[in-house]
């Protein structure tokens, strides 16, 4: 038999419902947020992702990376900020002086070590805003994310919040990182040992308990920041509280990624089923990405739920049903009386199931009670003959016999449509 690759899903009939009930919500709110929606390609010319200015572990370490037929370098997209840009800047999609709120639904790739909640092939929805820096925006953007928890009546959510400054604000505090650090270099981890050389910022939110104690006393990003910094953080948290948003200052978040410059934020929730991958997700605002590939001099903010993780932390089940009538019968000359009798439910947009297994009417009946469906609908010799129906309601299994050309109207009516 045939297995899935490591690290990937498949979405049964069982889950799919929940995922399209997460999906109508997420589109829901995003309109009433006057979000745009985008699709991307699943690929992108490597360098989109692979930017010099990229080093991050998810770039260099964990991408798809192939070359198509024609020797391309391709990589599938492992997350969706960097292609949204390429497709804003190539469709020249940004008009100065206005902002540009996008939103995106995709599956992403990563090559990472699969775990609860962490996989190689994983659907994000994210937003991307593009336009002139304020507080406001960013503080927007942030309750937008946790609006749509609220909505998914998710346990606690709560967002961890952070600023780190411009390019030259960090690269102070790493000088001081590294000084910090050094010292303790033998006790540190391997991974932050490791990191200590490439991205000591990232030793900060090391899960590892041996670096967490040295960790907590290190110098804070917020003691670096300039006085325009830490006023615009200032602001943010201020509007933050006057949208009753629960959240925490968090030193340590620095964000996995490389493009981020000022406000960082993760979501998080108290529910424990997602274990130590509890980001539900996360974001913050950019500088010199729209730049870098290709666009004008403009910042943007933005953030990306992992939607497995939001599924798993929600309750957003399968409906109990979601057929109304089963039509039954197993006379093979009145099959074409029982097809038309379909086709005319079905427009009225009644749930109609149709056996085309024409097995014995014991088997059918069984098969629409285990459907849930409300009624059957029975069609042999003698009410094709007569031009009519029997209806049986499956709780009380009363019987009744309905004209043809009245049963979708009978039926609109008991279903209560
Ligand atoms: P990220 O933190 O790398 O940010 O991913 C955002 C969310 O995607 C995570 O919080 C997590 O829920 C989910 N996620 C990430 N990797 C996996 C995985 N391997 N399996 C399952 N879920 C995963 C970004 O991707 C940025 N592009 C967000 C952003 C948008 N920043 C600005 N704009």
């Amino acid at each position: 038999m045939f297995q899935k690759p490591k690290g990937t899903y498949d979405v049964t009939p069982n889950e799919s419902h929940a995922w399209r009930t997460l999906e109508t919500i997420i589109h829901e709110t995003m309109h009433q947020f006057n979000y745009h929606y985008m699709r991307t390609p699943l690929f992108e010319s490597s360098d989109v992702f692979h930017r010099h200015s990229e080093h991050s572990d998810m770039v260099t370490k964990e991408t798809y990376d192939f070359q198509d037929r024609g020797n391309r370098p391709l990589t599938l997209r492992p997350e969706g900020t960097a292609g949204i840009i390429r497709s804003i800047v190539e469709n020249k999609l940004i008009q100065p002086g206005h902002i540009l709120p996008v939103y995106y639904i995709g599956p992403n790739y990563r090559y990472e070590r699969p775990q609860k909640g962490r996989f190689r092939e994983f659907y994000q929805f994210g937003v991307e805003v593009i336009g002139t820096p304020h507080p406001s925006l960013d503080a927007d953007v942030i309750i937008l994310g946790f609006r749509l928890l609220q909505k998914l009546t998710i346990n606690k959510p709560r967002v961890l919040l952070n600023s780190i400054g411009s390019l030259d604000t960090r690269k102070k505090y790493l000088q001081a990182l590294i000084s910090y650090f050094t010292p303790y270099k033998d006790e540190l981890s391997k991974e932050s040992q490791h990191r200590l050389k490439q991205n000591p910022l990232r030793i900060l939110d090391s899960k590892q308990k041996e670096d967490q104690i040295i960790v907590s006393n290190a110098p804070k990003i917020i003691d670096y920041l300039s006085e325009e910094e830490r006023t615009y953080f200032e602001e943010v948290c201020l509007l933050l509280d006057r949208a009753e948003v629960s959240y925490a200052v968090t030193h340590t978040l620095v964000r996995g990624l490389d493009y981020y410059a000022n406000t960082v934020f993760e979501f998080v929730s108290e529910s424990e089923v997602l274990g130590t991958q509890n980001a539900l997700g996360g974001g913050g605002r950019y500088e010199s990405l729209v730049q870098e590939l290709g666009g004008p001099e403009v910042s943007g903010i933005g953030f990306a739920f992992g939607m497995e993780r939001l599924l798993m932390v929600s309750n957003l089940s399968n409906p109990s049903s979601v057929v109304d009538v089963c039509i039954i019968t197993q006379d093979a000359s009145v099959y074409a009386y029982a097809y038309e009798t379909l086709l005319a439910l079905r427009s009225s947009g009644i749930h109609v199931f149709y056996d085309f297994s024409y097995k014995s009417m014991k088997a059918q009946l069984k098969h629409a009670s285990a459907l849930g469906a409300t009624y059957a609908l029975i069609i042999g010799e003698e009410e094709y003959k007569k031009h009519t129906i029997a209806v049986k309601d499956l709780k009380t299994f009363n019987q009744t016999t309905i004209n043809q050309h009245d049963i979708h109207t009978y039926l609109l009516e008991k279903l209560g449509a």
